[in-house]
């Protein structure tokens, strides 16, 4: 039985690689290179193209080589078998630490500084006392509890809302639909880390968003469908909003004719703040496909919405 890789988009050798070393017994095939589908018993894929994943009639499960699992939940023909997330602790570790540089960057008005330091220019800003500036962060995910620990070890006042409860140390929460205009309200910061799903797609737009206080930020690092990039850029205009810090867009690469690039209040970058490096991303994989062949279970599983219609 063997291994279907498929990392769109990014590399697959280096993968390849550790699989022969940690699973010499498993055969690697890298899509769209399969010999045999009826051997393939894995399938380790990111952004994989819907409905090929039908052709593989042994497939016991699916490991994803990411966190968000927005695409394979888009899969409209998904073989019923466990998917499974990828949780790579240096990822988390790296959003957590984009999200803090860029707290820090609007609390602290880096950028008038910059500007400042062109025109010769030496003036102090006074600012809000950092235990004071409020950091919210939307989506309290394995992710997004290291997103809210690391702006409360920054810090700041660290605040989270979750659709669920959620229950975090030195960080004060709101949760479900009713409580997230009140978050907005007493929020300097908003750190998008939700996932993309019905409900959260323009979950941000223009009305939910003119809740924050004026002069407020936002930083997205999940996805960008969750944000209206009209309502946004309306808020942006006006000052509403006075910066956002974008990771992630309803398309990427972001197209050239996108407002976002040419904004001077926006920070574009191009989805790097939590890249996966195979030497620590493949541990977990290893291990889960480690598992599932003694029989347990893997981890984290996702239930795709797929599967809970069905079940
Ligand atoms: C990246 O966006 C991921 O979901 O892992």
């Amino acid at each position: 039985m063997a291994i279907l890789l498929n990392n769109m988009g990014f590399e697959n050798q280096p993968w390849a690689d550790v699989f022969a070393d940690e699973l010499p017994d498993m055969p690697v095939h890298v899509w769209p290179e399969v010999p045999d589908p009826a051997q393939i018993k894995y399938a380790v894929v990111w952004k994989h193209p819907h409905g090929d994943l039908r052709r593989y009639p042994n497939l016991q499960a699916i490991l994803l080589l990411g966190a968000g699992t927005d695409h394979i939940d888009a899969e409209p023909d998904l073989p019923k078998v466990p998917v499974v997330r990828l949780l790579d602790p240096d990822v988390g570790n790296d959003m957590a630490q984009y999200a803090l540089y860029w707290a820090m960057h609007f609390h602290r008005r880096y950028e008038d500084y910059r500007q400042q330091a062109q025109r010769a220019e030496w003036q102090a800003h006074e600012v809000t006392r950092s235990k004071e500036f409020r950091v919210t962060v939307l989506g309290l995910g394995i992710i997004g509890q290291e997103v809210a620990q690391r702006i409360a070890g920054g810090g700041f006042c660290a605040q989270g809302w979750n659709r669920s409860p959620r229950q975090i140390e030195g960080v004060k929460t709101w949760h479900g639909a009713g409580e997230l205009s009140e978050a907005l309200q007493h929020s300097d910061v908003v750190v998008n880390c939700l996932p993309l799903n019905d409900s959260t797609r323009h979950l941000l737009n223009r009305q939910r968003l003119s809740a924050l206080p004026k002069g407020a930020f936002l930083i997205n690092i999940s996805r960008g469908a969750v944000i209206d990039d009209d309502g946004l850029i309306e808020l942006l205009n006006d000052g509403h909003v006075s910066g956002a810090a974008l990771d992630c867009f309803a398309q990427e690469p972001l197209p050239q004719e996108s407002p976002y690039w040419r904004m001077p209040n926006v920070y574009v970058t191009p989805h790097m703040s939590g890249s996966t490096y195979v030497k620590s991303a493949s541990r977990p994989v290893v291990e889960n496909i480690r598992r599932l062949e003694k029989g347990d279970v893997p981890q984290p599983i996702h239930l795709p919405p797929q599967h809970a219609a069905s079940t």
